[in-house]
Order: structure tokens, then sequence, then C-alpha cells
């Protein structure tokens, strides 16, 4: 039996990708998976993965800059499943540029997918979990959170600001044993950067798999681990760790 067996775990942008990867590790532990994006089609093959590994997936085609799609999301998600264990904010906008050329639309694009739906998602999550007494939520960030390229001031920008969402979060949530914390992949070779020009894309890449493998083994810490930052980066050992710590040692304390 899956270490996830009987939970309920919902990855955004798990139509390719990484959040495909995801969704399909933690179908390997048993979970059963919700799955949201805006491509039926991709959502539909993600969903054959699934079952491939004897899991069952809810697909529900989902714009994460919309808030009212959002909250169709999870209302379908307690209506059909009846719980919520895991929340993975995956969904990601990518448009950069100069930042004397960027337009507002472009910056606008990026926070609406990058941070304000993490936000929106992590919220109804919250509601839910907390009433269910926890529940995990894992952020994927970036290396681009630590360490910027030049003109990535959306993408980074954004990424900065889901590390403060994930402490603010994990802060938060030390009294309902909702855990959050933030994965940080390097680069990594999903599709979609699997056939561009850019220089970065001709660095050395981890694989979708290898940090699926991350994101999983997040999700099975036993309930009262709090892993606050992992970054998986191509270098060996691939994943490192900092803040993993037993949370109900800290609800007594005061916050510092
Ligand atoms: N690949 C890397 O090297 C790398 C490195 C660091 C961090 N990351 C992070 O990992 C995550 C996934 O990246 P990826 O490389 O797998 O990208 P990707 O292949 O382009 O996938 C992005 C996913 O986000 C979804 N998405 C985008 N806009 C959306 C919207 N408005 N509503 C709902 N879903 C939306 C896309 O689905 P639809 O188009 O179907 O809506 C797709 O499933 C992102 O958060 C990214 O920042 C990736």
């Amino acid at each position: 039996m899956g270490k996830l067996n009987g939970k309920v775990a919902l990855v955004t942008g798990a139509s390719r990708g990484i959040g495909r990867g995801i969704a399909v590790g933690l179908a390997n532990e048993d979970a059963k998976l919700v799955l949201a994006a805006r491509d039926t089609k991709g959502l539909k093959e993600t969903e054959a993965k699934v079952v491939a590994q004897g899991s069952e997936a809810l697909v529900v085609p989902t714009d994460v800059t919309s808030e009212e799609e959002i909250v169709k999301l999870f209302a379908k998600t307690m209506e059909r499943l009846d719980r919520l264990d895991i929340l993975v904010n995956n969904a990601g906008a990518f448009d950069n540029g100069p930042i004397d050329q960027l337009s507002t639309e472009a910056w606008n694009r990026v926070v609406a997918v990058n941070l304000r739906a993490p936000f929106l998602c992590t919220r109804a999550a919250f509601r839910i979990m907390k009433k269910q007494g926890g529940g995990r939520i894992i952020n994927i960030g970036s290396i681009s959170g630590q360490r910027v390229r030049p003109n990535s001031a959306p993408y980074s920008s954004t990424k900065f600001g889901i590390v403060g969402l994930t402490h603010v979060t994990a802060l938060e949530g030390r009294e309902y044993d909702i855990t959050c914390g933030c994965l940080h992949p390097g680069n990594t070779l999903s599709e979609r950067r699997a056939d561009t020009s850019k220089t970065q894309d001709t660095e050395s890449m981890m694989t979708v798999e290898e940090l699926s493998q991350a994101a999983v083994y997040m999700a099975c810490q036993p309930p009262p681990y709090q892993c606050f930052r992992a970054y998986s980066v191509t270098s060996r050992p691939a994943l490192h760790w900092t803040g993993l710590k037993n949370i109900s040692t800290n609800k007594q304390k005061s916050h510092s």
C-alpha cells in the first residue's frame, strides 16, 4: 500500500511538465488526484498516467487567474472526493524581458499565475484543511527565487514572493497541523525547456521524475514534520533541505 493511500492531492498546472510528473509521483504512492490547468487534452493525458499507476483522477479544467474558477475547483474537489490533504501550487507563467521593455500586461499575467493563484488556492485549501485537522501545501518556487538571471523581473519577483507566502502559511498553519514548504527546482527538463534556443536550456538539467520524487518525499513526511525549503538541483545529492523540523514542538512557543 502506498504512503498516501486514502489521501487526496490537488495539483495545479497538471496538464504537462513538472505538474504532470508530480501528479504521477503522488499517484504512485496511491493518492487520488485532482488535476487542474486550462488544457483539457493535456489533463486527460495526465489522468491516463495516473490511472496507469492504479489510482484515480478528477480532471477540472481551470484557469488559475480566475478567482471564480478556483472557487469552483475546490468546491468540486469537496463535492466529489470529500477531502483535501495535499495542495501543490505548481502552475507557472514565464513572460520575461528587459525591465524597460516589459509590458504591464506581461507583469500582471506572471503575478496572476505565479503568486496570486497560489494565494487563492492556499486560502481555499487552508479553510478545508483547518476543518479536517491538517494537510500539506507544497509551493513550487525556483532557484530564480534565490539567485536571479537578467531579464526576469516578473518571474524572479514572483518566485521570491512565494517564499514569503510559504513562510506565512507555515507559521499560521502550525496550530492546525497544516504544513507548507517550498520546493525550488533547478533547471528541469520539462517539454517547455526541451525545444528552445535559450542559453540556459543548454545547461545541465535534472529530469521531471527526479523533481517529482522530491515533491513526493515532502508530501510523505509524517504529520508533524515541516519542511520550509527544499532545493532540487542538478548536483548530487540532488535534494538539499533547510528547515525540516517537528512543528508540534513549536505550537506552544510564541512567534519570533
Ligand atoms: N522547468 C524548470 O526548469 C523549472 C525550474 C524552476 C522552477 N520551475 C517551476 O515549475 C513549475 C512548472 O514549470 P514547468 O517547467 O513544468 O512549466 P510548463 O511545462 O510550461 O507547465 C506549466 C503548467 O502551468 C499551467 N498553467 C499556466 N498558466 C495557467 C493558468 N492561467 N491556469 C492554469 N494553469 C496554468 C500550464 O497548463 P495550461 O497551459 O494547460 O493551463 C502547465 O500545466 C512552475 O511553477 C515553474 O516556475 C520550473
